[in-house]
């Protein structure tokens, strides 16, 4: 820590949550510009929006914890998950989902089996009507492609979207609301006893899948640890490509020379990166600092929680020009959509995959002439997680 480290972070209390769940981002862009470091009393933790920053805390585990008290997740999901694990604990749990997640499954299996869910999901979709694709395509698709990828394929698209829900709202919970824990723990039982028939079949039959990955190595991770990852990823493997999906869609369609350009080219990678970058899925992180440190000039004590944004981090003019619009053709500079450091997102090329290289391009052979009739009806809502509320789009 230098000497010349100030002791009194900046307080700004005139920030609500129901602002940021609004519009964060011109939140972020004043703070960057004036206070990188700052105290927020509505989320009760030091708000940290330059990418340095971000970058600096995501990867700096020792220092900084994935595993912050205040939050109700371990409630939620009745167990520590490798979310909030660090070091060691944490690569152990990681290490035993990552052979779903290898390039080779990518490439061998699930390349094959997202393909026919898309095929099914986008060709049931009615030509010459206005769909709303956000709950028509982009969150059932993500739904049934994770199931696939977790080994829980007999989970309805219906029970996975709301397991998910649940699942955050309770991880969301810090008012302790207590209908929010009991739906939670309802989900628990259902999710509990689909997973110990499922854990039955892979066991018998093993697969490409996360579950039986888990269940079948020489030395596996405990049941209830199994489990609890497998629900993580439940909570955080649906909402973001289906965001993501429906902010892509979005950004093309209100850039029509970008849109042109894309298509004509087939430009789904860079429309996909972009996409993330513009809105990222998930927006904010916790850390818990362990030891006294300095983040910008100020010191920052032992047992304070630091949220990175990482949605700001993105729109770092430090990095970006014009970050709030949407460009494609922007020059390539690595993001912090899918974070940083150890908890780096395990589903990136997952999310590249179904989206970039599968559901986007099929969507547009199937309906060459689609529109968005009306790009103003189109809300985008959530601090924790963002994305557009629905995409009422005319497929054609
Ligand atoms: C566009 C889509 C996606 C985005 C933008 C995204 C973003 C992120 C981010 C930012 C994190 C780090 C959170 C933190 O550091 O606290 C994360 C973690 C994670 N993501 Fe994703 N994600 C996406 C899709 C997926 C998918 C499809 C899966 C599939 C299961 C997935 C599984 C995970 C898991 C398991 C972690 C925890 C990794 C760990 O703690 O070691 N993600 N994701």
């Amino acid at each position: 820590m230098t000497t010349t480290a100030v002791t009194d972070i900046p307080v700004d209390d005139s920030i609500s949550i129901a602002e940021l769940t609004a519009n964060p981002y011109n939140i972020y862009k004043r703070l960057r510009a004036e206070a990188p470091v700052i105290r927020v009393p509505s989320i009760n933790r030091i708000l940290l929006t330059k990418a340095a920053d971000t970058k600096r805390v995501k990867e700096d585990w020792e220092l900084f914890s994935s595993d912050d008290p205040r939050t109700p997740m371990q409630r939620a999901f009745q167990a520590q998950t490798l979310m909030r694990k660090d070091g060691e604990a944490h690569k152990r749990e990681r290490n035993a989902m990552a052979p779903a997640f290898a390039p080779r499954n990518i490439k061998g299996c699930w390349h094959e089996i997202y393909t026919k869910v898309a095929e099914e999901y986008v060709g049931r979709l009615p030509r010459g009507e206005t769909v709303d694709l956000f709950s028509d395509l982009a969150a059932p698709y993500a739904a049934r492609c994770l199931t696939y990828l977790l080994g829980i394929p007999e989970a309805s698209d219906a029970d996975m979207i709301r397991w998910s829900q649940t699942l955050i709202d309770g991880a969301g919970n810090f008012g302790n609301v207590p209908e929010l824990f009991e739906r939670s723990d309802a989900a628990n039982i259902e999710m509990d006893a689909l997973f110990d028939q499922c854990v039955e079949r892979v066991r018998a039959d093993p697969d490409q899948s996360a579950l039986s990955a888990m269940v079948n190595v020489d030395d596996p991770i405990e049941t209830k640890q199994i489990y609890s990852n497998v629900k993580i990823a439940i909570g955080g493997g649906i909402n973001e490509p289906r965001d993501a999906l429906v902010t892509i869609l979005y950004g093309l369609y209100t850039n029509p020379d970008q849109l042109e350009a894309c298509r004509a080219d087939a430009l789904w990678d860079a429309a996909f990166e972009e996409g993330v970058r513009w809105v990222a899925p998930i927006q904010v992180s916790s850390r818990l600092v362990k030891q006294d440190t300095e983040i910008g000039g100020y010191v920052i004590p032992k047992g304070e929680v630091v949220m990175t944004s990482q949605a700001s981090a993105c729109h770092d003019e430090a990095l970006y020009d014009a970050p709030e619009a949407y460009n494609m053709f922007r020059p390539r500079t690595p993001h912090q959509a899918f974070g940083n450091g150890p908890h780096f997102c395990q589903g990136t090329h997952i999310a590249r995959r179904m989206l970039a290289q599968i559901v986007l391009p099929m969507l547009f052979d199937r309906f060459p002439n689609m529109t968005l009739p009306d790009p103003d009806a189109v809300k985008f809502w959530g601090f924790g997680f963002r994305g557009p509320l629905s995409l009422p789009m005319t497929l054609n």
